[in-house]
């Protein structure tokens, strides 16, 4: 896509890196210039992600943390902080999905969810906003198309991420006299691992899931993580409680 992000001499630290965006997103920002610390709960995913981002000439920090413990948050921030020295930029990019009838949902699963959708962006962003406010950084979290219009059997999923982008906009109005962004992005489908998540309860109705299908494609997931780069850079200088449809068209109408 070629966005216009410039992240030299700058850090970031990025959730979800051990794989699809979020890896992608940790990338992106390397390539800008930034050193990254990412985090996920997979390791395996990690390491490669780093040896991405040292091919990019940068330092990568790897931190392998489950966001769904909301003591393990803060403890991020104090590593990339701790071992980069700074904080530019936190991309909450870590989520995770689960389909279920309503009326079936397992607490435990419903908790899950909005614990690593919803209360770990808020946590992290707790840890490092004194962090953000010295380096006039900037939040971008992650939502989903699933915050803008209902999906069946998707209501833990739906609910994190419209709570998300509600936690943006009134973050962004907490902090509008004072020059840190905090923004989102909503993605359409992408090709990533979280679609093995996408699993219909039995007998679920086609024609629901239809209403919910990329008719005009999935969106490449290097555009997504330019633009996160983009938002996290002070080229997105203008944006500050944005969300940012990103998603093919699905939304519209
Ligand atoms: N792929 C899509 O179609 C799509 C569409 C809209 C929104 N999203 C959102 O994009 C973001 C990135 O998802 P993705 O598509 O790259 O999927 P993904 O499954 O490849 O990436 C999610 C990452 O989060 C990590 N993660 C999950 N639970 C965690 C936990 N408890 N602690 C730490 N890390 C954890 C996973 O290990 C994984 O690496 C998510 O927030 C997702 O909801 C994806």
């Amino acid at each position: 896509m070629g966005m216009p992000s410039d992240m030299t001499g700058k850090a970031a630290l990025v959730t979800g890196a051990g794989g699809g965006l979020g890896q992608a997103t940790a990338v992106a920002l390397a390539r800008a210039g930034a050193d990254v610390c990412i985090v996920d709960i997979k390791a395996d995913g990690l390491a490669q992600t780093a040896a991405l981002v040292e091919t990019s000439g940068r330092q990568a920090v790897v931190h392998i943390a489950d966001l769904g413990v909301a003591e393990n948050c803060a403890a991020c921030v104090t590593a990339a902080v701790d071992r980069l020295g700074r904080l530019d930029a936190l991309c909450n990019v870590a989520g995770i999905l689960r389909l279920a009838n309503s009326h079936d949902m397992p607490l435990a699963d419903w908790n899950l969810v909005l614990a690593v959708n919803l209360t770990a962006p808020f946590l992290l962003s707790q840890a490092a906003i004194p962090h953000l406010l010295k380096t006039n950084g900037a939040i971008v979290n992650v939502a989903s198309l699933a915050a803008h219009i209902g999906e069946a059997y998707a209501a833990a999923y739906c609910a994190s991420k419209a709570g998300l982008v509600q936690m943006t906009k009134s973050m962004a109005m907490e902090f509008l006299k004072q020059p840190i962004r905090i923004n989102a992005i909503s993605p359409g489908g992408m090709a990533t691992p979280i679609g093995a998540s996408f699993v219909p309860p039995a007998e679920a109705d086609a024609e629901l899931l239809a209403r919910f299908r990329p008719i005009r494609g999935l969106v490449e997931v290097a555009d997504m993580a330019e633009m996160i780069a983009y938002l996290a850079s002070d080229a997105a200088r203008g944006f500050h409680g944005a969300i940012i449809q990103m998603d093919n068209g699905i939304t519209a109408g």
